[in-house]
């Protein structure tokens, strides 16, 4: 199949690319490479470089790509950066989605795999979440991929288009090649292992006082290789005859707390965490993981490489790779 993935250059998409390519897929890459790596697409695949906010760029990529299907994961990722810059948010993730699937509707591309996440869910009344919860958003960034969806689900109705939603929770995790490298990096286990690697003064937990056994916050976290491969799963499911579902929550169930994290981070790398305690943050529920059975059962997903140790040490192989991401520059994270 000939896929055009957006994003392709950041952290989910370029390990997406590489899992496509393992699949013979034949792939192109849409990315303005704001916030990814030219250097994170895997060779031989070409990299065109367009911002989905411009839709005669957008109409030109899809227009040559020609593609049979869309890994749709570019987009403005940060919850904290959606409440200051809301208008940025509705513009890429929104706007930059609209201009897209327009593209694809008038190129006759039929299949859409979309990135979402579980801020789709807001503060979700019941754990683990599945994806029947209450859709109630709290920030710009949960409502402009929330907007995503229900577009979706009307090119669906109106014009037949076959997507599916996966909604995300915590990513985490490595390939050889391929690692995380956000600018400003916000996720936990690569701030755990830039403060090792003595980036960073100090890794902060935030909150010790949740209703969790240890106190700390738990999440629930994806390897990124069984993240990247539910979305091949999810595209060969949009072939098959008879009716889908369009949502899929991806996640454990179980989740780790901070604690556990830290632990693991000391126990996997052999070095000690510099930690020092901060209050809860604001919006931060104690718990959030994922009920993933309908993913399980209708997609054959399995995660097997989403464990603590699998997924701290490939991010900490990567790392010692590449202790200053993918350019060689010293940048502030
Ligand atoms: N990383 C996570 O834990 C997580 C959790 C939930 C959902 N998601 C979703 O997964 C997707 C990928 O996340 P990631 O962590 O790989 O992010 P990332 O920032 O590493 O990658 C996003 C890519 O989109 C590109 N992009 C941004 N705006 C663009 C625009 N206007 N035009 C073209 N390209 C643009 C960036 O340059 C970057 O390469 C996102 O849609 C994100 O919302 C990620």
């Amino acid at each position: 199949m000939r896929v055009l993935v957006t994003g392709g250059v950041g952290y989910i998409g370029s390990v997406a690319v590489e899992r496509l390519l393992l699949q013979n897929h034949d792939v192109v890459v849409l990315d303005n490479v704001w916030r990814g790596h030219p250097e994170a697409v895997a060779p031989g695949v070409p990299l065109v470089v367009a911002d989905l906010r411009d839709r005669d760029q957008v109409a030109r990529v899809v227009r040559e790509a020609r593609p049979d299907a869309i890994l749709h994961f570019a987009a403005a990722t940060l919850v904290g950066e959606s409440m200051t810059s809301p208008a940025d948010y509705f513009a890429i993730n929104t706007v930059g989605s609209h201009n897209l699937l327009e593209e694809a509707r008038a190129n006759d591309v039929e299949r859409v795999v979309f990135s979402s996440t579980a801020s789709v869910y807001g503060m979700p009344d019941r754990q683990p979440v599945a994806e029947g919860a209450d859709l109630r958003p709290i920030n710009p960034y949960g409502r402009s991929k929330l907007m995503v969806e229900q577009m979706l689900e009307w090119y669906g109705t109106a014009y037949g288009l076959r997507y599916a939603c996966l909604r995300y929770f915590n990513v985490a995790g490595a390939t050889r090649d391929r690692g995380e490298d956000h600018d400003p990096e916000t996720h936990i286990i690569p701030v755990a292992l830039l403060t090792l690697l003595g980036k960073r003064d100090r890794f902060t937990v935030f909150g010790t006082d949740y209703p969790t056994p240890d106190g700390t916050a738990i999440r629930d976290y994806v390897h990124v290789v069984d993240l990247a491969d539910a979305h091949l799963l999810a595209l060969a499911n949009l072939d098959q005859p008879g009716e889908h579902s369009h949502a899929f929550n991806l996640g454990t169930k179980d989740g780790f707390s901070v604690k556990q994290i830290v632990d693991a981070v000391e126990r996997v790398t052999g070095r000690a965490l510099p930690i020092e305690y901060g209050p809860r943050r604001a919006g931060d529920p104690p718990v959030l993981v994922a009920d993933s059975t309908r993913a399980r059962a209708e997609l054959g997903w399995d995660p097997a490489l989403s464990n603590l140790d699998q997924m701290i040490g490939s991010a900490w192989d990567w790392f010692q790779r590449h202790p200053n991401g993918y350019g060689d520059d010293e940048r502030r994270r």
